[in-house]
């Protein structure tokens, strides 16, 4: 595996391989990679020739500057593991190679922009476009790869990729879990063993909400039984949402179960914690 730090050499790299017609995978990750990430690498190993999988730490998609400060960073394990499991490159580049200062460019994806995640994280999905858009030019890849736990993040990728032309298929790929349900995230190291257990109640909640669609039940009973639930476990609840797999626009009454996701952000031990589920998944 080459490590590669400048887009320039990356950009020839991949003009060799895209004039012999090689398929370029890409999967981006900002680094702590867990079986989640390594999921999304064999993936793309299947379908691809070239593997590409960019960690970079994006400052410009964390609205708040302490938990970028907090994002935890390991970059020579993370290396060590995308050459176990069979990546060619790894980019790796750094701030001032992403971001000329003072860029002042921003993307307005509309509504599926504003609610959610693009709500209680003003400017997020500016900056994940942003750097998604940046790897889709420098890299050109023909498939990129994405978890399905940053759920709406797929459809303001999806908006990216159909709106600007980008000639790359976008693959979602199922959120792992670990042996109790809890969706694998970088930011669980920073949960004690308690705080694990606690978490749990985001993928218990999602499923029970799940059952109760299943069941009819009205859409504001159920968001009210979930809410306790959480006041109950002593959980700081930032959202739990029914809404449309597309557009995240909330789901008053249900028509049918295919356009569903339910949607969750709280918080662990002051750690923000996200997971969703799909009705017809
Ligand atoms: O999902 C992530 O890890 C990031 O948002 C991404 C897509 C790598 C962009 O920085």
């Amino acid at each position: 595996m080459q490590v590669i730090n400048e887009s320039s050499l990356l950009i020839d790299i991949i003009s060799t391989y895209k004039f012999q017609k090689k398929i370029i995978g890409l999967v981006p990750t900002m680094g702590a990679l867990h079986r989640g990430h390594l999921q999304l690498i064999e993936k793309a190993k299947l379908n691809c020739d070239i593997v590409v999988c960019s960690i970079y730490i994006n400052p410009t998609q964390f609205n708040n500057p302490t938990d970028l400060d907090k994002y935890p960073r390991s970059m020579t394990a993370d290396l060590a593991l995308l050459e176990e499991n069979g990546c060619d490159f790894a980019f790796c580049p750094t701030d001032e190679e992403m971001f000329e200062k003072g860029n002042t460019i921003t993307i307005d994806f509309g509504n599926i922009g504003k609610v959610l995640e693009g709500h209680f994280r003003p400017g997020h999905f500016n900056g994940v476009g942003l750097i998604v858009a940046k790897f889709l030019n420098i890299i050109q890849p023909d498939i990129a790869y994405f978890g399905q736990k940053d759920l709406q993040q797929f459809a303001i990728i999806s908006s990216l990729v159909r709106n600007l032309n980008f000639n790359t298929q976008l693959i979602r790929v199922p959120t792992v879990r670990d042996k109790n349900g809890l969706a694998l995230s970088s930011r669980n190291v920073h949960l004690s063993e308690e705080g694990k257990q606690k978490a749990l109640t985001l993928h218990t909640s999602l499923n029970t909400a799940k059952n109760r669609i299943l069941k009819n039940i009205n859409t504001k009973d159920i968001i009210t039984e979930i809410k306790a639930l959480y006041h109950s476990n002593d959980i700081a609840l930032e959202y739990f949402e029914i809404v449309n797999k597309d557009t995240f626009e909330k789901i008053i009454s249900i028509k049918s179960f295919n356009t569903i996701a339910i949607c969750v952000a709280a918080y662990v031990e002051g750690i923000r914690l996200i997971d969703n589920i799909l009705i017809n998944e």
